[in-house]
């Protein structure tokens, strides 16, 4: 809001990332979103545009992915995994992501101990579905749970050169379970993924390990922080979640509004500007770079009654929470799923679940562009 005062769009600069405009209005971001013939991710050179001089290859190739590809790459990657999350396949893992769920539900709390739930239920659940639908084993979790960890603390020297470690030991490891495939086959995605390479090579070997790269980082924190701000929010709100409890056919719609409050990811990486144009009166000249604020975009009182009531049966909810355009986000329909079923999972097994500190105690983690809750303690 205080952004929002200043205008629609507003000249600022990011740590990494420098001098940026950002908008923070809901029009403006879309605008930004829609038009992707003047608002680039990748700058006349083909370089990442949030990316910098200084960062090491190693970053550069793993970026390589369709989340900072302009057309045509950004279609022909999108076209190779698009069916697999089609609605169709992916309300048929509904059944599978709610059994693990449960599990995980059941086995929350240790002798009646109070538990963090980010660390043993939101984290791990995204991260279970996501290593089926790759078809990773469930035994590697942990280790994504480590290179996670070290992408999410970016505060000094040492944490950078520990994300540097992290993502060389994650290359490898992609890379090993991709000639795993190639040698021996197996099921999910990754096993897809090599059969697209054998039969005509639309995907080149480091373009494969971007991509599941890409799905195993954007397919478990951003889904994290939904479910573990929806339960603080519920925790935090009883009048709410009596409401929910009474009918969970209700939880769908509850979900969007998480999304539109919790805002899991609050700006999308930096777009850079092909030529001089002008956003809601404000002019941008080529080679400038902007970053839209989607959380801004889900707090604009043009589109969103009351922005800042927490209303799990808003109608129509135009929330910006997975995008918009060519980017709009792959897994929406899974993120969805999971985020209903985690809820639902939770609060019935553990009819008298309560948050172990006050409210006031609990942190959000300061991390650019993903809003999350470092710990939520909870008992039963
Ligand atoms: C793209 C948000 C869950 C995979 C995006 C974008 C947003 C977003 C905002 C667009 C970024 C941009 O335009 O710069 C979210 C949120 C999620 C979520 C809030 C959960 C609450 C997931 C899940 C997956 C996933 C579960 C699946 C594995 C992707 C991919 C893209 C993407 C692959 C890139 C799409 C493209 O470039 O065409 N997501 N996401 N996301 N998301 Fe999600």
């Amino acid at each position: 809001a205080a952004l929002r005062a200043q205008g629609p769009v507003v000249a600022t600069r990011f740590p990494l990332v420098g001098d940026v405009w950002i908008t923070t209005t809901h029009d403006a971001t879309a605008q930004v979103l829609k038009d992707n013939a003047t608002f680039t991710l990748r700058k006349e050179d083909g370089d990442v545009a949030g990316l910098r001089w200084w960062m090491p290859k190693l970053v550069t190739t793993i970026a390589n992915n369709m989340l900072t590809m302009d057309e045509p790459d950004h279609t022909r990657l999108r076209g190779i995994v698009d069916e697999a999350f089609r609605r169709r396949a992916i309300v048929a893992m509904e059944p599978r992501i709610r059994a693990i769920a449960d599990d995980l539900a059941a086995e929350l709390f240790v002798g009646g101990a109070p538990a963090d739930l980010v660390e043993r239920y939101a984290r791990i659940l995204p991260l279970s579905v996501i290593c089926e639908l790759l078809g990773l084993p469930m035994a590697d979790r942990a280790r994504f749970i480590a290179w996670a960890n070290a992408m999410s603390s970016l505060t000094n020297i040492v944490s950078v050169v520990r994300l540097m470690f992290a993502l060389r030991k994650m290359r490898r490891y992609l890379q090993g379970q991709l000639q795993l495939a190639r040698e021996q086959g197996g099921e999910g995605l990754i096993a897809e993924l090599v059969q697209v390479e054998r039969e005509g090579g639309q995907i080149t070997p480091d373009e494969m390990v971007a991509m599941v790269f890409l799905l195993l980082a954007a397919g478990s924190e951003t889904t994290t922080h939904l479910i573990s701000g929806s339960v603080y929010e519920l925790l935090k709100n009883p009048g709410l979640r009596d409401w929910l409890e009474e009918d969970w056919s209700r939880a769908s719609l509850a979900v969007e509004e998480f999304l539109r409050f919790v805002s899991p990811v609050q700006f999308s990486k930096p777009r850079y500007v092909r030529r001089d144009v002008e956003l809601d009166g404000v002019r941008l000249k080529k080679g400038d770079r902007v970053m839209v604020m989607l959380a801004a975009a889900n707090m604009d009182p043009a589109v969103h009654d009351q922005p800042e009531r927490l209303d799990l049966e808003r109608k129509p909810n135009r929330h910006m929470s997975f995008g918009t355009g060519i980017h709009f986000c792959l897994g929406h329909q899974l993120a969805r799923i999971e985020a209903a079923s985690a809820l639902q999972a939770l609060f019935t097994r553990w009819p008298r679940l309560g948050l172990a500190v006050d409210a006031s105690q609990i942190h959000w983690r300061r991390r650019p562009g993903i809003r999350m809750i470092a710990k939520l303690p909870l008992v039963a």
